[in-house]
């Protein structure tokens, strides 16, 4: 059986709870479905045993960046474009609003899933609204823009984690083109993705050829050079921390460990001029 897109989503929410204390997502354990232990296996022998870790830190740097902005005091409301089966919401404070965007498939089953949890007193109760998009198409982001009509008077930052890597350049363009002009200035966007010395990487060039068999992935994958977001225009990239330089500072991975040797993510913080 071939992997899908949002099967993605399910495999990082299991690397979360495989690792709840680092990751910062004690909830991601609601997602794991045993079956997909097979392919966190299998990931981590073809592509790279380190992959697992790495990501927990992504969502450590989303987790820790959003509790930091909650505590500046203004009301905030986090606009989370391919959310996935992400957590941020239920494991920080209730005074955080949120909007999750993702496909209809994902969106469906989350929203069904996040009741239950919620109903059944797994899950605090939070302000979450769900919206099925493709978030690279103007029908779909005029949508989402709609929906913003109800939150006048809120700090927007807005989160576009894991999934660039999966969108081509006009894609990422055009996201990026939505969230200039949904941002006010003093918004926050932080986005996060592969940068272009990896490409040549023998785990790269791994990472490509599984998801080209198992996704059955066109080969599309993005990397953005550090220049793509300090030449942002109306965007001021205030610093950027990357996934590995996160492990060696908790001692996750060895000393000597090579950023060539991993598939190293860069996470960005940007400013709305
Ligand atoms: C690898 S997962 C990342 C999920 C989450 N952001 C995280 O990092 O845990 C990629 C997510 O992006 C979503 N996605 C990819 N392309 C999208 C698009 N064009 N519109 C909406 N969602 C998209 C997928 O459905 C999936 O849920």
């Amino acid at each position: 059986m071939a992997l899908s897109i949002p099967d993605t989503a399910f495999i990082i929410a299991y690397y979360r709870a495989n690792n709840e204390l680092v990751s910062c997502d004690p909830y991601a354990k609601l997602w794991v479905r045993p079956s997909l232990q097979k392919w966190v296996n299998e990931f981590a022998t073809k592509v790279s045993e380190y992959d697992e870790l790495l990501h927990c830190m992504r969502n450590r740097y989303f987790h820790l960046t959003l509790e930091e902005l909650l505590g500046s005091g203004s009301k905030l409301l986090c606009i989370n474009l391919g959310a996935g089966f992400s957590m941020y919401p239920y494991n920080l404070s209730e005074d955080l609003v949120t909007i999750e965007a993702d496909f209809d498939d994902v969106v469906a089953f989350k929203k069904e899933a996040i009741a239950r949890f919620t109903a059944d007193g797994s899950l605090p109760s939070r302000k979450v609204r769900w919206i099925n998009t493709d978030i690279t198409r103007q029908e779909d982001q005029a949508r989402l823009k709609t929906l913003l009509n109800d939150y006048k008077g809120y700090r927007k930052v807005i989160m576009i984690e894991g999934v660039f890597f999966f969108l081509n350049q006009g894609q990422i363009n055009s996201v990026i083109e939505f969230c200039r002009e949904i941002l006010n200035t003093g918004d926050i966007l932080l986005a996060e993705s592969f940068e272009e010395q990896i490409k040549e990487t023998a785990v790269f060039i791994r990472l490509k050829t599984y998801f080209e068999k198992e996704l059955h992935s066109d080969g599309t994958t993005t990397t953005l050079p550090r220049s793509f977001y300090e030449e942002l225009p109306g965007f001021n990239l205030k610093r950027s921390n990357s996934t590995l330089e996160l492990a060696r500072e908790l001692e996750l991975v060895p000393e000597d460990m090579q950023e060539s040797e991993v598939l190293n993510e860069y996470c960005y913080f940007l400013v709305r001029e």
